[in-house]
């Protein structure tokens, strides 16, 4: 009889809150899980079976792991990719596929991808080093990016005069063109190795501009069908290009035109699905794990509005997190806590999430701004 899921030992290559989130869901499988995390302390520590402290970006550390578990999958991209590819090329499992996390890794070879697959997505032009800022065919203002290793924000700057040249970022990057978008929005699809493909439903997502991060996410969106169907059947046409296993985030951008364009995509589960834990049939997590294993697709249709912010480090706090106003939010009904395990806070960490449902859009709109101003992460 073939190996059943319960049957198998996943590892999963970073130990944060999307793998304990994994494994949450996971447990509901009878899945034994294996963590691979440089952090001694990581949120998934007291969750996986097995917890392994070590580089994900070690080829020998990441090549060892492999050796120890049947299927691998990844929470985060910055991975030892040489290592998955030698795994992979001996028979294991890996989840999605290395090839894909290499093409996602590089922000340059995905835009370059979005073109030759013609999928809208902002113009741009690759360049080696800030030099080559003076001379680009780009006028300002416009996006500056790291091709590698950027995240929340940490890639990307506003270049807006030439002033802003010297302090750019002196590594290889992209420049693209300043979009003047609406909104952002994104949509999460599923992949299984059978072909089997689903959406869920395009969510909105409103970025703290200081922070840089998704502070809000409204799902389901409320733009009209005809947007929401384009940008679905955008996020299924990727998936099937890439012919990717596991889920894959599509983050884009709305213009004021209503034209979509893809900003960037995550082989992953991502901060625009948590509200699926409460707000959809399936979860983001569950669907991953479908995928990988290569069982059947869930429902991912809406229950209900949902409304998820993240649960963020104070500025000027730093230390041992104290979370302020738990007690009050707890006492709101359809609002639903997840901290992510982390001893320390520090400004805009992402200590946790909160999911607030109702039937109300709007009803859950003012609930999470209340929310919002009552629970403070403080050290
Ligand atoms: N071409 C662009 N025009 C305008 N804003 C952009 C553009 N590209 C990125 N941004 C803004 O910067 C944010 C972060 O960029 P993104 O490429 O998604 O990097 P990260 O990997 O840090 O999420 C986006 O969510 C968006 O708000
Ligand atoms: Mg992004």
């Amino acid at each position: 009889m073939a190996k059943q899921i319960s049957d198998l030992k996943l590892g999963i290559l970073g130990g944060g809150q999307l793998g304990r989130m994994m494994i949450q869901e996971g447990i509901n499988y009878n899945l034994c899980t294996h963590v691979l995390d440089p952090d001694p302390d990581a949120p998934c520590k007291n969750l996986a079976n097995v917890f392994v402290c070590g580089s994900i970006d070690d080829y020998d550390t990441v090549y060892n792991f492999g050796k120890s578990v049947d299927i691998i999958t990844i929470e985060i991209e910055k991975v030892n990719i040489d290592a998955l590819e030698q795994l992979e090329k001996e028979g294991k499992i890996v989840y999605p596929q290395p090839r894909v996390i290499r093409l996602i890794q590089d922000k340059g070879i995905q835009k370059q991808f979005f073109k030759e697959n013609e999928i809208p997505t902002a113009p741009f032009q690759i360049i080696s080093n800030k030099t080559e800022l003076a001379t680009s065919r780009f006028s300002l203002p416009y996006i500056m990016k790291l091709r590698k290793d950027g995240y929340d924000g940490k890639g990307v700057m506003k270049i807006s005069t030439p002033e802003d040249f010297n302090h750019a970022f002196d590594k290889p990057s992209l420049i693209e063109e300043l979009i003047d978008f609406e909104k952002e929005i994104a949509v999460i699809v599923a992949r299984n190795p059978n072909g089997e493909i689903k959406t869920f439903p395009m969510v909105e997502m409103e970025f703290n501009k200081e922070a840089n991060l998704v502070e809000f996410l409204i799902s389901p969106s409320t733009y009209l069908e005809d947007i929401q169907a384009k940008a679905e059947k955008i996020a299924m046409d990727i998936a099937v290009a890439l012919n990717i296993t596991g889920i894959l985030a599509v983050e884009m951008f709305v213009t004021k035109t209503g034209e979509l364009l893809v900003n960037e995509l995550a082989p992953r589960p991502h901060n625009s699905g948590h509200q699926s834990i409460e707000g959809n049939v399936v979860s983001q997590f569950a669907q991953h794990l479908r995928a990988i294993f290569n069982l059947p697709l869930g429902d991912t249709s809406c229950l209900n509005h949902a409304v998820m912010i993240n649960v963020l480090g104070e500025k000027n706090h730093e230390g041992i997190a104290v979370y302020e106003g738990l007690n009050e939010v707890l006492k709101m009904d359809g609002v639903y806590l997840h901290l992510y395990g982390k001893k320390f806070t520090k400004p805009f960490r992402k200590m946790g999430h909160i999911t607030i449902v109702d039937q109300q859009r709007e009803k859950a709109i003012l609930k999470a701004r209340e929310v919002q101003k009552i629970l403070k992460v403080i050290s």
